[in-house]
């Protein structure tokens, strides 16, 4: 008895010694990782031309996708107003202030495949009234609590754009027309007291609307030659009232579905503000078997970059077309759906696209959002899928808990580089090869902001080697430097709900002036941004 009395009293000091010992594993590895890689690391340059300043980046490169599917409009941003949950009119408390840090300039809804089903009148007038229907998308009932005045609500909370994508797989045109006369309008009609009449007395603005969404797909099946001409018919009823200008956006194409634009292009092009792109990176390229978004391995790892590198060569093909038929650059492509998108979690409903969030995700963020500020002159808006709980999220959620994703954080360092003026960049760096597939083991971006403010993003692709980049800026010099750094020791480390902290951003101090020459040590697979003044 005293024996085991003994060993318990002894057990406490050593429990609590391995307590901190995890504890330290865990808040360390952004540090560790850093030194432990150092004598690995291999050399790059990076050359700033900050006296060849080009387009500016449009802040809507940085927007959001928030669609009626699994958790993410209900539960993950609405959750009522009777909740427990702290809510203001039903949203949130505290994830509507996670996104205000990102100053999300624009928020596309309510789909995606959704919005080729949604009849807006079922989200208007007293909650307790509106119809319940059955997503035939993604499954479930929709309420229909969340509607135009509540989406309206979240944008005008977030000081966002409102995108809304119009219905036409089961739509008509007159009720298009309407939809952006009840939103939009401020004169004596029906539908704008209608409008009044439900709570809202002034007008919105709605800058951005498209006809329908994939097109090719769930939103109709439709060939290009046929859709070009319902784009047009509808695109003729979207009305400008009361001094709100909407830019009118076509359902664009797919991965590497150039004919799509050609036709779109040729045919509608002149009735169009911008034309969509959807790009989803998937591990294996496989929709049966996508792969994890948890459990994988150094192969993975690599095969994930190449496949989202891939949206570089897409861009520029489809913006050659574009070109063809618009020179002066007038529509827009707009990335509005991209992001990875893995095999639903084990246990989890696979209608729900909830997935979780690692360091290989802040990577890939990192990467898209370089690629999209270089062809800034063509690419006008991008959103990422999704905003909460669903594939590439910024936020999780589960009841009253919420964890931000290393996706946020990239979001949140990038913001820097919203309307901010593009800068081109020259990398020379050695490659990062994985069995026979070889892609670059850098990628970054730079941009100069309203009050001449120099940034830099860059991206260590590599998950092994640290690497030393001797910096040069053309048209400027630079003194000093201050920003973050998001790595871990892990490729797969993310916040869950019990360690909500394990992975997110740190001061950057990796960097040096020799002789008046900035060399800047980025970890291996790591997100950094930095100013340079
Ligand atoms: O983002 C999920 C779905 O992916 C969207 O509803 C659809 O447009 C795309 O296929």
């Amino acid at each position: 008895m005293a024996a085991k009395k003994r060993k318990r009293q002894n057990d406490l000091p050593r429990a609590f010694i391995l307590l901190v010992l995890v504890a330290l594993a865990i808040c360390l590895p952004t540090k560790s990782v850093t030194h432990a890689q150092s004598s690995e690391s291999y050399k790059a340059t990076i050359e700033i031309r900050l006296d060849q300043p080009r387009s500016v980046i449009n802040r809507n490169i940085y927007g959001q996708f928030a669609e009626h599917l699994g958790r993410l409009i209900y539960e993950g941003l609405w959750v009522g107003e009777g909740s427990r949950i702290p809510n203001t009119r039903g949203l949130r408390n505290d994830v509507i202030t996670a996104l205000k840090e990102l100053h999300v300039p624009v928020l596309r809804w309510p789909g995606g495949c959704f919005a080729d089903e949604y009849h807006w009148r079922d989200g208007i007038g007293p909650r307790d009234k509106r119809p319940r229907r059955p997503n035939a998308s993604w499954g479930g009932v929709d309420t229909n609590a969340f509607g135009t005045h509540e989406f309206m609500d979240l944008c005008e909370m977030l000081g966002a754009d409102a995108y809304i994508n119009g219905n036409v797989g089961s739509g008509t045109p007159q009720e298009m027309m309407d939809w952006i006369e009840y939103m939009t309008s401020d004169s004596d009609s029906d539908l704008a007291n209608l409008r009044r009449r439900n709570g809202r007395d002034k007008p919105w603005k709605i800058p951005y609307f498209a006809v329908g969404n994939e097109t090719w797909g769930c939103g109709g099946n439709m060939r290009p030659e046929y859709y070009a001409d319902v784009y047009r018919q509808y695109a003729t009823f979207i009305k400008d009232h009361s001094g709100n200008h909407i830019q009118k956006l076509a359902s664009g194409s797919y991965d590497e579905n150039y004919n799509w634009t050609e036709v779109l292009m040729s045919q509608a092009g002149k009735y169009m503000d911008g034309l969509s792109l959807h790009y989803y990176t998937l591990p294996t390229s496989n929709w049966e078997k996508k792969g994890s978004a948890t459990q994988f391995d150094e192969k993975e790892w690599h095969a994930t970059l190449v496949r989202t590198l891939r949206i570089d060569e897409f861009i520029q093909r489809h913006s050659a077309i574009m070109d063809k038929y618009d020179p002066q650059k007038r529509v827009g492509l707009m990335v509005d759906e991209w992001g990875t998108w893995y095999d639903a979690e084990r246990g989890r409903d696979m209608g729900a696209l909830y997935q979780q969030n690692t360091l290989r995700d802040a990577v890939v963020a990192g990467v898209n959002l370089n690629i999209f500020q270089k062809h800034a002159e063509r690419v006008r808006m991008a959103n990422i899928a999704q905003m909460v709980n669903v594939l590439q999220s910024m936020i999780l959620t589960d009841k009253e808990k919420m964890v931000l994703t290393p996706t946020y954080y990239v979001f949140r360092m990038y913001r820097v580089h919203q309307g901010a003026t593009m800068i081109p960049v020259d990398l020379s760096a050695p490659e990062y090869k994985y069995g026979d597939a070889v892609i670059p083991s850098l990628s970054a971006s730079a941009s100069r902001d309203g009050e001449g403010r120099l940034h830099l993003s860059i991206v260590n692709l590599d998950p092994n080697r640290a690497v030393e980049i001797t910096t040069t800026v053309w048209g400027g010099a630079v003194r000093s430097v201050a920003g973050e750094v998001l790595t871990a020791a892990a490729m797969n480390a993310m916040n869950t709900f019990d360690r909500p902290d394990t992975i997110k951003p740190a001061p950057f101090s990796g960097y040096k002036f020799q002789d008046s020459r900035l060399t800047l040590s980025i970890p291996a697979k790591s997100v950094v941004t930095l100013e340079l003044k």
